[in-house]
């Protein structure tokens, strides 16, 4: 089966490719390579260089490969950038995401599967958090993500698209084989940071608040790897093309790790101490967040397999070992 993928050359996207093709799938790439690299594509994956505001372009996409189901993950993620610039990202993640819809609508593509974000509860009332607490998001990147949701339940009930969002929690690790990981510029997420500084490309690891109310005062997050984010879009999928009707699960491993825990994984990880000193708080962070995943457990028969912190971390230090600029070296 045909699936165009959006995104694909970004970091989630480019680890589902790898699922897809081993799970008999046939991916097309659209991707404008603002964010992506042409790299982290497989060899014999069409690319398709378009962005999703270019409509007459995916139009021609839509025509020329005929696919029967999307993946969406194109879109901007950065929580910070998205309070500066919340035009672009309710531009990029919504008005240009609804081009994708209006083409998909038209070439009668009537299953999708989106990238979605623990960013759309904002600060929780309870943890771990279930899929139908509260929506309340503290920035635009999550008011993006939540109202996207929304228009797609609107696009079933109006077009019949059924579609399954999911929602990641702390996305990281890379592909076991270190042939594809995260890079991005710049790079915000927590354990790429440290390892980066493990490195020797930064100097510390600046601690953003030790002062929560949590064990050791630093922020806890559920970190679930890349490889596990990218089986449960194969399980939507098939879930999709046996008529699932449309949904929304979170995807996390129900654990919570403290900043200052997953610097002392990454200490053991690369055996060696690593040089942090503590910061103030980052605008909008929450103090926890974890997820209730048991819906995507028992509805989609999702299992995660690289759940320990240790191999999430190590799966990471392997590709920035090898490749310290990212796909920039290859
Ligand atoms: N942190 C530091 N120092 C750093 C970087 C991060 O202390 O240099 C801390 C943050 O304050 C936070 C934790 O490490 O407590 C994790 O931060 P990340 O930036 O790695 O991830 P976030 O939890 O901020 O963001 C993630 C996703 C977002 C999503 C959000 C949901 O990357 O896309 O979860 O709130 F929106």
């Amino acid at each position: 089966m045909r699936v165009l993928v959006s995104g694909g050359a970004g970091y989630v996207g480019s680890h589902v490719l790898l699922d897809l093709i081993a799970a008999g799938y046939d991916p097309i790439v659209v991707d404008d390579l603002s964010k992506g690299h042409a790299a982290a594509v497989p060899q014999g994956v069409p690319l398709a260089q378009v962005s999703l505001a270019d409509a007459a372009a995916l139009d021609r996409v839509f025509a020329q490969y005929k696919p029967q189901a999307v993946l969406h993950f194109a879109g901007f993620t950065e929580v910070g950038e998205s309070v500066k610039f919340p035009d672009r990202f309710f531009r990029n993640n919504i008005s240009n995401g609804m081009t994708l819809l209006d083409a998909m609508v038209a070439h009668e593509v009537k299953m999708l599967v989106f990238s979605s974000t623990a960013a759309v509860y904002g600060e929780p009332q309870t943890v771990p958090i279930p899929e139908d607490h509260p929506k309340s998001p503290t920035n635009p990147y999550g008011e993006s993500k939540l109202f996207f949701e929304k228009i797609l339940a609107r696009y079933d009930a109006a077009y019949g698209l059924r579609s399954i969002s999911l929602r990641y929690f702390n996305a990281a690790g890379a592909h076991p084989s270190g042939t594809i990981g995260e890079d991005h510029n710049p790079e915000t997420h927590l354990i790429p940071i440290i390892l980066q500084v493990a490195l020797g490309m930064r100097e510390q690891l600046a601690i953003f608040g030790t002062d929560y109310p949590t064990m050791d005062g630093t922020c806890v997050r559920d970190y679930v790897h890349v490889c596990d984010l990218a089986a449960a879009h194969i399980l939507a999928l098939r879930a999709l093309e046996k008529g699932a009707p449309t949904d929304a699960f979170n995807l996390g491993n129900g654990q919570g790790f403290s900043v200052k825990e997953v610097l002392a994984a990454a200490e053991k990880v690369v055996g060696k101490s690593i040089p942090a000193q503590t910061a103030p708080r980052r605008a909008g962070d929450p103090a926890v967040l974890v997820a209730g995943s048991t819906r995507a457990r028992e509805l989609l028969g999702w299992q995660p397999r690289y759940a320990d912190l240790h191999t999430i971390v190590e799966t990471a230090w392997r590709w920035l070992q090898t490749h310290p600029a990212g796909y920039g070296e290859e």
